[in-house]
C-alpha cells in the first residue's frame, strides 16, 4: 500500500489526476472504476479539462461506476447515473456503450447484479479503481458488517442514510431504501485501487483504515490486503494517523505508482 499525504483538497485531485491519466496514456483502453460523491468530483473537472486541451482520450476506454440507487430513474438530480454523466461523461469523448453504472429497479436486480460482474469479467477486469470512502469507513455502499468477499449486490441502506438523504428529495416516497453495489471482492479484484479522502470528517475513517486492523465493521481496511493499493489523504483526512512517516513518502522515490 503506497500512502500519500498532500496539503488539499486540490493537491489531492492533482495527484490523482497524474495517476488516472498516467494509466489511461499507458493504456488508452483502460477499464476504469469510478466512484460518485463530493471526494473525486475534482478529480473528474480535471479529467475533463485534460481532454479538452487535448491531452486526454477516452474513446477506447470502458468504464464501471461502484453504485447506484435502486428505483431512482436515470435522469433523477440525485441518481448517481446523472451525477456521473453532468460530472464527467457528457464532457469526455467516452462511447455511451462502454459505459457501466449499475442499477434499474428492483425486479430482476439479482440478474442486473450478475450481469454487471460478467460484464467487467468480459472487459477483461477493472485495472484502476477509483474509491471514496465514508465517514463510517464503508466503500461503495458496503457498509459497517459488509461481508469482506462479497460481490455485486442489492444492499439495504441504513436509517442514517436515508435519513441523511430525506432533505435532497421532494416527495419522501421517492427517497431511495435499497442501492446497488460492488461487493468488497469485486473492488478487490481491480488490478490498482486509488483511495482518496478529504476533511476532517474522514479523519477517523482514515485511521482505521491504514492503522487499524482488517475488520468487516470498517470495509475500506480491506485495502491493506491489496497489492497495488494506493491511498491519497489531504492533510485534514490525515490528521489522526499515528504515523507520520506518509507525508512526502513519493519524493525521495520519484513520482511512479508502484
Ligand atoms: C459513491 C461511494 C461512496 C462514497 C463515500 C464518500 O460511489 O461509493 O462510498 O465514496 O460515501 O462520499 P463523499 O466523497 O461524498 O464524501
Amino acid at each position: 500500500m503506497l500512502v500519500e499525504v498532500v496539503p488539499t483538497y486540490d493537491a489531492m485531485s492533482d495527484r490523482a489526476l497524474e495517476i488516472v491519466a498516467t494509466q489511461l496514456r499507458e493504456k488508452p483502453d483502460s477499464v476504469i472504476g469510478f466512484a460518485t460523491g463530493s471526494t473525486p468530483a475534482g478529480l473528474y473537472s480535471r479529467l475533463v479539462d485534460e481532454h479538452r486541451g487535448g491531452r486526454l482520450d477516452f474513446a477506447q476506454v470502458t468504464t464501471f461506476n461502484l453504485d447506484e440507487y435502486v428505483g431512482l430513474p436515470p435522469d433523477h438530480a440525485q441518481s448517481y447515473h446523472h451525477f456521473m454523466w453532468s460530472h464527467l461523461f457528457a464532457h469526455i469523448n467516452v462511447d455511451p456503450s462502454r459505459v457501466h453504472i449499475p442499477g434499474g429497479t428492483a425486479d430482476g436486480i439479482d440478474e442486473t447484479c450478475r450481469r454487471f460482474e460478467e460484464a467487467i469479467e468480459q472487459a477483461g477486469g477493472i485495472d484502476l479503481q477509483v474509491l471514496g470512502i465514508g465517514a463510517n469507513g464503508h466503500l461503495a455502499f458496503n457498509e459497517p458488517g459488509s461481508s469482506l468477499g462479497s460481490r455485486t449486490r442489492p444492499k439495504p441502506l441504513t436509517e442514517s442514510t436515508i435519513r441523511d438523504n430525506a432533505r435532497l428529495f421532494d416527495d419522501p416516497e421517492e427517497v431511495p431504501r435499497h442501492a446497488i453495489t460492488m461487493g468488497i471482492g469485486t473492488i478487490m479484484d481491480a488490478r490498482q485501487l486509488l483511495l482518496l479522502a478529504s476533511g476532517e470528517g474522514k479523519a477517523n475513517a482514515m485511521h482505521a483504515t491504514l492503522e487499524g486492523p482488517i475488520t468487516a465493521m470498517v470495509p475500506a481496511t480491506i485495502v491493506q490486503l491489496h497489492p497495488h493499493a494506493h491511498v491519497i489523504v489531504d492533510d485534514a483526512a490525515a490528521s489522526n494517523l499515528e504515523y507520520k512517516h506518509h507525508h512526502g513518502i513519493m519524493e525521495p522515490y520519484g513520482r511512479r505508482l508502484v
